[in-house]
């Protein structure tokens, strides 16, 4: 054999020699270094003597000898902070520390559909185990900006108002912005039955646990539950597992999404998930800042909506709406700030319409899509306009007409904007059990408009003084 092949020969030799033992180091180097409890406060965790960096978990013996599961969500010098992803008891000063290097893999597949599921993915429906075959990242995959599909479809979401009003493109990430009982819940839940979505998901972060079983099995029903996976991470989880919570119902989106579904992504609520962060950076030290948010609150935003919209071309899409709770219809709250300018628009339910028994109280003044321009055509697009400016007028002067200080026939517009203010107020109301499609939604827009158009007095004519129509 001539030198050089000799030569070539040993260096292949080598060369499958090394990666042996490099395949081999990597399936040992992971020496299991124990450590011990040295502190709890509150719900964090000190832990000495382990190596876990952030986001391993570690599993602590307690004295009963059983394993409570917790998470490394921060270090200080030789310390590990951990927070627990499961319920705490027994832990007793010096207890075991095991970091377990559970990946942080989510099981999904076409399994998951019609099941209630918690923030660990554990059955919440009694129907035993749910078995998966796929995994998809607790983080997500990142997807380059450049390669997403752009929005240019509408979804048809089955709920009139925001059909004709306010159209969701494909992809599309929007806020449902409200306080407490205007019906934020009834709406997703009209949403997960009508919409074209092939998939619907649904989080239920940080909800009361009453509130999770009137969702699943009054609002949604069979008939919502066949074609949509809800996960339930409630109030008295931990606040790391609300974070799980929101973050594996992305990524169950994300796995359907990546097989070509066009996938409805509900997450209720934002706000919830937004708290939840706050408790776990306050309790590792992290100074508030904005209204005693501290500023991880505002990074971990972004990195959660930023999971849904279109992915790369062919593949489906996550049309998203997060609510965000307004209190006291405080729209200054920093949560509903930041959730504003990571979003693509806002559907805001109004108190003052839910009091007056219309549902969704969606205030057509306040909502805006901001893609309305991409996904509809112009006529589409007027008919909105018109719709919005004659809606707006009659809010503009509500006052004066309700304490009948306008004068009828003194402006032809506000005297349509009168007469037209009942029907505007039916075309937004819908019934829960009622669904009203995207090209029927058009068409009753189309309806409506042509009776403000028909209903325009000639500027001569003698205006007739119309009574209060008694709404608003
Ligand atoms: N479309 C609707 N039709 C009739 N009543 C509704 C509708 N939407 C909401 N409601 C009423 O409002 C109440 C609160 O709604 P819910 O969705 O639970 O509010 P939220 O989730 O915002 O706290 C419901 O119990 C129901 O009585
Ligand atoms: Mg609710």
């Amino acid at each position: 054999m001539p030198a050089v092949a000799l030569i070539e020969k040993a260096k292949q030799d080598w060369m499958i020699a090394l990666a042996r033992v490099g395949s081999d180091s990597k399936r040992h180097a992971r020496a299991v270094v124990e450590g011990v409890l040295t502190r709890m406060v509150g719900l964090t965790l000190e832990a000495v003597g382990c190596q876990a960096p952030i986001g391993a978990r570690c599993d602590v013996i307690n004295s009963d000898g059983e394993r409570v599961e917790t998470e490394v969500v921060g270090f200080s010098g030789d310390s590990l902070y951990l927070m627990p992803t499961s319920e705490v008891r027994g832990l007793v000063p010096n207890a075991r520390v095991i970091p377990t290097w559970h990946g942080s893999d989510v099981p999904v597949g076409p399994e998951l559909l019609g099941r209630v599921i918690d923030g660990r993915g554990r059955p919440l429906d009694a129907r035993g185990a749910v078995r998966t075959r796929n995994k998809f990242a607790l983080q997500g995959r990142e997807i380059n900006p450049l390669a997403r599909t752009p929005i240019r479809e509408e979804l048809d979401v089955g709920v009139r108002a925001i059909n004709a009003l306010c159209p969701i493109g494909r992809g599309q990430r929007m806020g449902l912005f409200a306080g407490s009982g205007v019906g934020k819940s009834v709406l997703l839940g009209m949403m997960t039955r009508y919409t074209e979505a092939d998939i619907v998901v649904v989080g239920l972060i940080g909800e009361r646990g009453r509130e999770v079983k009137e969702f699943v099995q009054e609002i949604l029903g069979q008939q919502g539950l066949k074609k949509a996976v809800v996960l339930a991470a409630p109030a008295d989880s931990s606040p790391l597992m609300r974070i799980h919570g929101a973050m594996r119902a992305t990524s169950i989106a994300g796995y359907f999404r990546d097989q070509g579904n066009n996938v409805l992504l509900l997450m209720d609520s934002l706000t919830r998930f937004a708290q939840a962060q706050r408790e776990i950076a306050l309790a590792i030290g992290e100074p508030p800042a904005t209204k005693g948010y501290p500023p991880s609150v505002f990074a971990r935003l972004p990195q959660l909506v930023e999971r849904a919209g279109n992915g790369a071309l062919n593949a489906g899409s996550i049309t998203a709406f997060y609510t965000v709770l307004v209190e006291g219809d405080d729209h200054a709250d920093p949560i509903a700030d930041a959730a504003r300018a990571i979003l693509d628009g806002h559907i805001v339910l109004s108190r003052q319409l839910a009091e007056t028994g219309v549902y969704p109280a969606i205030d057509i003044e306040a909502s805006i899509s901001r893609l309305t321009p991409q996904i509809t055509t112009s006529e589409h697009m007027g008919m909105t306009q018109n719709f919005r400016g004659i809606y707006s007028l009659y809010q503009q002067n509500r006052d004066l007409i309700s304490v009948g200080a306008y004068q009828p026939g003194s402006d032809p517009s506000i005297d349509r904007a009168v007469r037209m203010h009942p029907q505007m107020i039916d075309f937004i109301g819908q019934d829960m059990d009622q669904s009203v499609d995207f090209a029927s939604s058009r068409e009753q827009l189309a309806a409506v408009l042509s009776l403000a158009a028909a209903n325009t007095p000639p500027a001569a004519a003698d205006p007739q003084p119309v009574p209060d129509s008694g709404q608003g």
